[in-house]
């Protein structure tokens, strides 16, 4: 008999039909009811054994996670909240799992316990929920650029330039670190490296992706990105999947149109694709603003959050206005910032969060930065002061998306490069793009597992990718 898988069976599985179905016991219970699990959705199928009539060691055997072969019959279920249950006809132990020694029972466990188990925490339904909500996402990007006619385009991990001017980049080496070759100054001489130069996991894709916007048009990169910023934080990781359209011939404004659409697009294709999913995540989410103190819980609950934010225009307004708002606010005026707030600083999270969640509640795009707090590539604005970026700044997370209109003069890019202290030899290709028909273009970088954590209304960002990589973390 064919598998059939327990999502396609709950949805269309007819009385009487003879079924096979494999999975992993979430729990047996009074001797008698299994209920089952497959990964291809939430839900469970309840398969009821005839005990008398079952081989007592067999029953035994179904312990939490055991992975099992079902052959049975569909019958009506007497249970509420389900159409459908099995009857087992045969029954198979494919892998037991000791009870004694499987490190997760059928209760709640924390999240910081189930990190640890990364290689088992996707059999919990909270990550398994998560787990199909990201892979739902990561459809709906390539749905969302192909049915616009973006390429999506393969940027390298490997990179000899610094995309972001920032210097956070891991380096990749095979030079031999005990024993290393050495340049006539004593620093390791990387030419004796496999790439005869030193380089490093990419920061970001945005500066091939401008290659491919500067000839195809319209493209968009999703792969991983590295940072080796120190910040351990519910926000950060090592390594994270960053979205990252390019568009020639688009300005600042039709970039916002862009990001807004795309990211209203990924919810609703989420909501669409993951209803079971999000319903478990939307009374997780309830249960865990309960709780939190009454003034950081949320105001609305995670679907109610995910339908306003699909449903209303995005707050737009320069960095410049958003300075002035934040200095007429109470918690500037009573002196309850940590960081002061002055034009020309890094906005810190809880600036951005103050403005998307007291002062305008809802997402902000917020443009025209200062430049000295902003990467070279950027195009500069005629003030002489700031350029033309913009950061989507989201409940909850404070930045989710980064990007801007890109520098399109060589002249004023060389020379703010030189003001940076950019080096012009390992990016005299991005430089050519400027020399050979340049045209105005913009592009931005969405963090994958940012949108994730929004639309699962988790609170870790380690919760939300299958293995995790961050400080002193690596561990699977
Ligand atoms: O603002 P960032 O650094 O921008 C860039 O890398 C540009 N090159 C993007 C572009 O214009 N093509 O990063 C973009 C986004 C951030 O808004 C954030 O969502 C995410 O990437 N991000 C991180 N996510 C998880 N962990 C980290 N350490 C992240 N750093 C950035
Ligand atoms: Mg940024």
């Amino acid at each position: 008999m064919k598998r059939i898988k327990i999502k396609d069976l709950l949805a269309s599985g007819e009385i009487g039909a003879k079924v096979t179905v494999k999975g992993w016991v979430r729990t047996f219970r009074s001797n008698r009811f299994i209920a089952l699990n497959d990964g291809s959705t939430i839900n469970n199928i309840q398969a009821v054994v005839d005990f008398e009539n079952t081989d007592e060691d067999l029953l035994k055997r179904l312990t939490t996670s055991a992975a099992v072969s079902i052959d049975g019959t569909v019958v009506e279920s007497q249970g509420k909240g389900q159409r459908i249950e099995i009857t087992v006809d045969t029954l198979e132990i494919l892998g037991d799992a000791d009870p004694d020694e499987y490190p997760l029972q059928p209760k709640k466990h924390s999240l910081e316990f189930l990190r640890e188990k990364a290689h088992l925490r996707p059999r919990t339904q909270t990550m398994s929920a998560v787990y199909r909500v990201r892979n739902a996402l990561a459809y709906g990007i390539h749905k969302f650029f192909n049915e616009k006619g973006f390429m999506y385009m393969h940027t390298p991990i490997i990179t000899g330039s610094d995309a972001e001017g920032a210097g956070e980049m891991f380096k990749v080496t095979n030079v031999d670190l005990k024993n290393p070759p050495l340049t006539e100054e004593g620093e390791i001489d990387f030419k004796e490296d496999f790439f005869g130069k030193a380089v490093n996991l990419s920061v970001s894709g945005q500066l091939e992706a401008e290659v491919g916007a500067m000839s195809m048009g319209e493209v968009y990169t999703f792969g991983p990105t590295f940072r080796a910023e120190n910040s351990n934080t519910t926000r950060h990781l090592a390594e994270f999947w960053m979205i990252e359209p390019e568009m020639a011939f688009y300005d600042l404004d039709d970039n916002m149109d862009l990001a807004e659409e795309m990211i209203k697009y990924l919810i609703d294709f989420a909501m669409e694709q993951c209803p079971d999913d999000l319903a478990f995540l939307d009374q997780r989410y309830a249960q865990e603003q309960k709780s939190k103190p009454q003034n950081e819980r949320s105001d609305l609950g995670l679907l109610d959050r995910l339908k306003f934010v699909s449903d209303n225009n995005f707050e737009r307004l320069t960095y410049t206005e958003a300075i002035d708002v934040l200095k007429r606010s109470k918690p500037f005026k009573k002196g309850k910032f940590k960081y002061p707030v002055d034009w020309g600083i890094d906005l810190q999270s809880e600036h951005e969060r103050y403005l998307v969640e007291k002062e305008f509640k809802k997402p902000v795009i917020l443009t025209d930065y200062p430049k000295d707090i902003k990467s070279f590539y950027m195009k500069q604005n005629d003030d002489g002061k700031t350029v033309r970026a913009m950061d989507v700044l989201f409940p909850g997370i404070g930045e989710i998306i980064g990007g801007s209109q890109r520098e399109d003069s060589l002249e004023k890019l060389t020379t703010r490069m030189d003001e940076m202290g950019v080096p012009h030899e390992e990016l005299w290709w991005y430089l050519e793009l400027r020399k050979f028909g340049t045209a105005p273009h913009s592009g931005f970088g969405l963090g994958f597992e940012r949108i994730v954590l929004f639309v699962s209304g988790m609170s870790n960002i380690r919760d939300v990718i299958p293995f995790p990589r961050a400080p002193k973390s690596a561990d699977f």
